[in-house]
């Protein structure tokens, strides 16, 4: 596969995953692929911890599960949320942007068949969603995230040693450029191998969490937790994704 088919066939795999490890040979890759990430100066500031064993699975679940129920109760989260939650195929399809609600969250029966218009309007008013979160509404879609990290036949742990800063007064937001080339070459070679992957930022939205996160796995105080992925060989293929069109974004000579 060329470079350009692994960007445009890459999802975010949110689905469940086949029930098998990651082979060897094809694990060596995505490090590899990772190795050879740039990075100012050639610092290399990226360690990945490998998670294949169930404790340590399931001690980032639960971590995910309460970040997960504690967003639902989070007025700001849920009204942030709702500028990039988009309520249906067509209207996410036309817009290019944000996420299909119903890709995050399995929502209740009766707001399944809810008209576009009702749920429109809940989404406006999130901010009274934190009632709904109060009387539990997150413990469905936090249990149903929890499974698929207990799940992953590997998660990983991407962290930053800040003690490899480059030099100059950016130091810190090349070295946060790199970590996410590490990221995407990680994504494309898996894409390459029919591995899916997906982000799992939930247990890193609060610095609490990422410190627990920290003492569960043995990392530094002067590492930051970038982010946790999930990954595993894709069952099933149904992934969709939207983009804006190129005019939105590009710009010859100066922006208009
Ligand atoms: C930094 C970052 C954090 C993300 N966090 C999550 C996440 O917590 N859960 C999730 O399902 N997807 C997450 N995503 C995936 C995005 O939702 C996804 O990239 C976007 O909707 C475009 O879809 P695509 O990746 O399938 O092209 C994240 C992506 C990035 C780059």
């Amino acid at each position: 596969m060329n470079v350009l088919d692994a960007i445009l066939q890459r999802r975010s795999h949110r689905g469940t995953f086949q029930k098998r490890d990651i082979q060897v040979d094809d694990l060596d890759k995505l490090i590899e692929a990772a190795r050879w990430a740039p990075s100012p100066f050639n610092v290399q500031p990226w360690e990945l911890v490998l998670i294949r064993e169930a404790a340590g699975k399931s001690a980032l679940a639960g971590l995910t599960e309460r970040a997960v129920i504690a967003q639902f109760k989070d007025a700001k989260f849920l009204d942030d949320n709702s500028r990039w939650m988009r309520v249906t195929e067509k209207a996410w399809q036309e817009l290019g942007d944000g996420v299909l609600l119903a890709d995050h969250v399995t929502l209740p029966k009766p707001l399944q068949d809810a008209p576009e218009k009702l749920l429109q309007g809940l989404l406006k008013n999130a901010k009274s969603f934190t009632l709904l979160g109060h009387l539990g509404a997150g413990k469905i879609p936090a249990k149903e995230i929890a499974l698929q990290v207990r799940e992953a036949p590997l998660l990983m742990l991407v962290t930053m040693n800040c003690k490899r800063y480059p030099p100059g007064e950016g130091g810190t937001r090349w070295m946060w450029l790199s970590m996410g080339m590490l990221i995407q070459n990680i994504l494309l070679t898996a894409t390459t191998l029919d591995i899916g992957v997906q982000f799992v930022s939930a247990p890193l939205e609060r610095s609490a969490d990422r410190e627990q996160i920290r003492r569960l796995f043995n990392i530094p105080i002067f590492h930051e937790v970038i982010t946790l992925l999930r990954l595993g060989y894709i069952e099933k293929d149904t992934e969709s994704a939207v983009r804006l069109p190129t005019s939105a974004f590009v710009h010859f000579e100066k922006m208009k």
